[in-house]
């Protein structure tokens, strides 16, 4: 079965889930409107409960006013290494839904929706030989205030986007988490009729 990056696909997979992995090291170096729009593009794409499209991003590329202050909004142990990111995009979902009537209404799937687009914009990413890394450490009231985010909006995670560097880079104690991660096996997480796990 495939084989890529020290990870062993037990059933025929795209080669690109096995190849996307979320690294730390990055080189620094901008990345261009145009090619950051193209990710937001691939998450535009993902499918939606009513196609209601919760999805909300926030982004500062770096060399811009923006990049600083969204930064600070990391927990201290993702700013370490994110600063050397080419992008900062927070991913945020609507939480709420207008009907055709004009009322307003918890929506059941906003997470999950948007879980969808960041997945899009990770495996765009790969494709044009950027790296996106998701970090959930964030100083939420922070960024909520700092991105001055609207009611009904939840914060859900951050994404570091680079291309990768060399490990090297890194301070000792990341260089040594520097390598893509392994999976459960399947058989722990997928059933057939019945749940039969933990
Ligand atoms: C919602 C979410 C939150 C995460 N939070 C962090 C984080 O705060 N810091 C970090 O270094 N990595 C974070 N990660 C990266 C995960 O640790 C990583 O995706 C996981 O270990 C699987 O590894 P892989 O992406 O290399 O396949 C996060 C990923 C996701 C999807």
């Amino acid at each position: 079965m495939t084989e890529i990056n020290q990870r062993r696909a037990d059933h025929p997979i795209h080669s690109i889930f096995l190849e996307r992995w979320s690294p730390r090291a990055f080189t620094s170096e901008e990345i261009g409107e145009t090619d950051l729009l193209a990710l937001f593009e691939a998450a535009r794409w993902a499918p939606s409960a009513s196609n209601l499209q919760p999805w909300r991003f926030v982004y500062a590329r770096r060399g811009t006013e923006y990049f600083a202050p969204l930064l600070a909004t990391l927990d201290e142990g993702n700013q370490r290494w994110a600063r050397n990111a080419s992008a900062l995009v927070f991913i945020l979902s609507r939480t709420h839904r207008t009907t055709s009537t004009g009322e307003v209404r918890p929506s059941y799937s906003h997470a999950f929706d948007t879980g969808a687009a960041w997945f899009a914009l990770a495996l765009q990413a790969q494709l044009a030989g950027w790296h996106a890394h998701g970090m959930g450490g964030i100083d939420r009231d922070r960024a909520m205030r700092v991105l001055e985010v609207p009611a009904h909006n939840r914060v859900e995670a951050a994404v570091a986007i680079g291309r990768l560097a060399d490990p090297a880079t890194l301070p000792e104690d990341l260089r040594q988490r520097e390598k893509p991660s392994q999976r459960k096996p399947i058989g722990e997480f997928v059933f057939e009729g019945r749940f039969n796990g933990a």
